[in-house]
């Protein structure tokens, strides 16, 4: 790698080459910096209210379905700033670094500081809110106290190093000191953090009970199908029955018995296998999920963490068959990640659990369905990397109301989330699809060639051989899912797919196009979609489908890009984050973009949604292929309208609210992430300065943070 080239671990492909009927793809990818190294343009949007500024009112009025957005729209933005709508103010309250426990000094923000596992992580994503009455007790009516839990699931890295939170950088070759190691093995994983507002202004509290860190060391229980597998097997734990840590946690979910939920992503690239690796496993089957899981042998990982020393600290990300038994080295430790993990934000002490029964992916987020007494629960999944697919999982039980306010929340979750039904999504050109069981009970599965699957362990482990060998569609990067809390259809965003070719262009991915940035071209799906389903009731395995909206650009051809009829006013690029707001019905949707930066930040933007077919059907002209889709109705600023815009170089990830939606908390992730490692004692050569340039902290270099939202007048958001 050069100086200017970085292999983007957060925007990944899974290695679907061993996939039947599927293109081979890259392994690695030029930087979004390489590629995409425009000018800086300054300036807050006009009308618009920079961050900062004046303190907010918290009424106490109940809240209503909205019938139409009230706000102003905000204009993209290129400014080092988050922009909201007149009459809304946006404060940082929670940063990477800050305190958790009152025994932990401030943040100097200089990469001198120590103890991240007293602190917030790095990379905030997908965020929850846990209400809290006055006496400290779950309230799941409460507005102005609670607890937000949150994914930390990266870091800003460049060659290896995660470089702001060293004072040099750190270390860009092998082997990399254990010091330097250590402090980025416990900026990842999960936060709780203790918030609350005095009427006037939110702030969250540094010496909180309810404090707490899960980070890559923290013990965590495994459950469901995969506990014991003998692919779970390593020498922390002979039995596989637990596990040491999470990682790269991206989106989130909040269980219907309220517990928080958060998906393992890009959790692969962190492992290391040498070259000789497929020699020493001979004919080990898992040598073709390790290749389609993105390990081939020889695949440097991420941060080379476990070049740091012989401990298993550092040796648990080697991959490598290296003993002469599972039980004796770490082979199976990657095979320990990529689940939906379920935490108690309410109990410190509760163990954080692996819900194998959710199966194994790059899991973003899960969504529940609306739950019926007396009805199985319900949950919908997507694998976010190129061409895999969209999950949903229906549970054994059927839904007790009464375990809405039980005390014994993981309790719950074992009886709802450890036996189940695996499904992925097959969709037809005709508008509808089919959900696809991903079990032995599915002759596809029990006599597959492609993969030999024995037990239900094979299947939760090994979720994405057995998708394949279902024939789930291949879709163009699944996100965030959400559920409509008005209708019960489950919108899915599609982030983008520049390996969408007009081979494989289907009904339900069907764009493919070129776009220019600063002079370059950029392919296939270059600013994604996002799909809707609509099931007759949530156990279906039949659905219909529509695309609810493309992403694009205002400017692009209406015929074949903009087919959503998008304007200045609510333009975007790869949807990632979508959120349904209980309080208003608002569907949120954020970007993680790299296509449309040389226009605008990424941003939030708030939908008023219709419902699946509300648009018809629309045939695309792509030379001489037509591909016939069908498309939700067009949007206008009175549906689609943007509602805020980040600051430079970030990613706007995360939403949740107080439940009389007074306030919304977004996370702001990687400002600055463009910044090149050798400027890092250099602030005015930083991409970003951003939360310190909106007063928040010490220090000038960028940090992820959490925000919150109000409205001055004390009103709902989006009123
Ligand atoms: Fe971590 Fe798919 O975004
Ligand atoms: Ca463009
Ligand atoms: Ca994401
Ligand atoms: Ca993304």
């Amino acid at each position: 790698m050069t100086t200017n080239t970085r292999i983007d671990f957060n925007d990944e492909d899974s290695k679907t080459s061993n996939n039947p009927a599927f293109e081979t793809v890259l392994d690695t990818r030029l930087s979004r910096r390489s590629l995409f190294k425009g000018a800086g343009m300054a300036g807050a949007a006009a009308g618009a209210t920079a961050l900062g500024g004046c303190a907010t009112t918290m009424g106490g009025s109940t809240t209503q379905t909205l019938g139409s957005l009230g706000f102003k729209p905000v204009a993209k933005s290129r400014a080092d700033a988050v922009v909201v709508p007149e009459g809304y103010t946006a404060r940082v309250i929670y940063a990477l670094g800050d305190p958790l426990t009152a025994a932990t000094p401030a943040f100097k923000n200089d990469g001198t500081d120590a103890d991240f596992g007293n602190r917030a992580g790095d990379h905030h994503d997908g965020i929850e809110w846990f209400g809290l009455d006055a006496s400290g007790k779950p309230s799941d009516t409460f507005a102005s106290r609670g607890l937000l839990a949150m994914n930390h699931e990266a870091t800003t890295d460049e060659k290896l190093s995660s470089f702001f939170i060293h004072a040099n950088g750190g270390t860009s070759t092998l082997p990399r000191p254990a010091a330097e190691i250590d402090k980025e093995l416990m900026i990842h994983g999960i936060s709780v953090a203790e918030v609350q507002t005095d009427g006037k202004q939110w702030a969250y509290k540094p010496a909180s009970g309810f404090n707490r860190r899960v980070t890559t060391m923290t013990e965590v229980a495994v459950s469901g199908p995969a506990k014991g597998s003998e692919h779970l097997a390593t020498v922390y734990s002979p039995d596989g029955t637990k596990a040491r840590g999470t990682l790269n946690n991206c989106g989130t979910g909040r269980t219907p018995w309220g517990t928080f939920v958060s998906g393992e992503e890009n959790w692969f690239g962190y492992f290391f296998r040498d070259a000789k690796d497929d020699e020493r496993r001979k004919k080990d089957k898992q040598v073709q999920a390790l290749n389609r899981y993105g390990r081939k042998a020889g695949a440097p990982s991420r941060h080379g963490w476990e070049s740091g020393g012989t401990t298993d600290t550092y040796a648990r990300w080697n991959n490598g068959a290296l003993a002469t038994s599972a039980k004796e080295d770490f082979r199976n430790e990657m095979n320990t990640f990529g689940y939906i993990v379920e935490l108690d934000p309410y109990n410190t002490g509760a163990k954080l659990v692996k819900r194998t029964a959710l199966g194994r992916f790059g899991h973003e987020n899960v969504t529940f369905d609306r739950v019926a007494a007396g009805q199985p629960v319900v949950a919908y999944m997507g694998d976010d990397a190129r061409g895999e697919y969209i999950y949903k999982f229906v549970s054994t039980a059927v839904w007790d109301p009464k375990d809405a306010q039980g005390s014994n929340r993981l309790a719950a979750g074992d009886k709802y989330l450890d036996k189940g039904t695996l499904f992925a999504a097959r969709f037809k050109d005709d508008g509808t699809g089919e959900w696809m069981e991903l079990s032995l009970n599915n002759p596809i599965i029990a006599n597959s060639s492609y993969f030999e699957f024995k037990t239900a362990a094979d299947v939760a482990v090994f979720t994405r051989l057995a998708a394949d060998a279902v024939q789930a569609t291949k879709m163009d990067r699944p996100e965030w899912a959400g559920v409509n809390p008005k209708n019960g259809e489950v919108y899915i965003t599609l982030t983008n797919n520049s390996n969408r070719t007009l081979a494989t262009a289907d009904a339900a991915n069907p764009r493919v196009y070129t776009d220019m940035k600063a002079g370059k071209e950029q392919k296939g799906n270059v600013n994604g979609h996002i799909v809707r389903l609509a099931h007759g009731k949530p156990t279906d395995t039949a659905f219909k489908w529509d695309i609810y909206l493309f992403a694009s650009e205002a400017g692009a051809d209406k015929a074949t890009v903009n087919l959503s009829n998008l304007t200045d006013d609510n333009d975007l690029s790869s949807p990632d984050g979508l959120v349904f707001s209980n309080a208003t019905g608002v569907c949120w949707i954020q970007t993680d973009d790299g296509a449309y930066t040389d226009t605008t930040n990424c941003m939030l933007l708030a939908a008023l949604p219709g419902q699946r077919g509300d648009g018809g059907t629309k045939t695309l002209n792509h030379g001489n292929k037509q591909v016939t889709t069908h498309v939700g109705k067009a949007q206008t600023p009175a549906t689609l309208k943007r509602f805020l815009v980040g600051p430079k170089g970030a990613e706007i990830t995360g939403i949740t609210e107080t439940p009389d939606g007074r306030a919304i908390f977004v996370n702001v992730q990687h400002a600055g992430e463009n910044t090149q490692m050798a400027n890092v004692n250099d602030p005015s050569k930083y991409e970003s300065q951003w939360p310190a340039n909106a007063g928040y902290g010490a220090g000038k270099r960028p940090r992820s943070a959490t925000i919150v939202i109000t409205k001055n007048d004390g009103g709902v958001i989006g009123t």
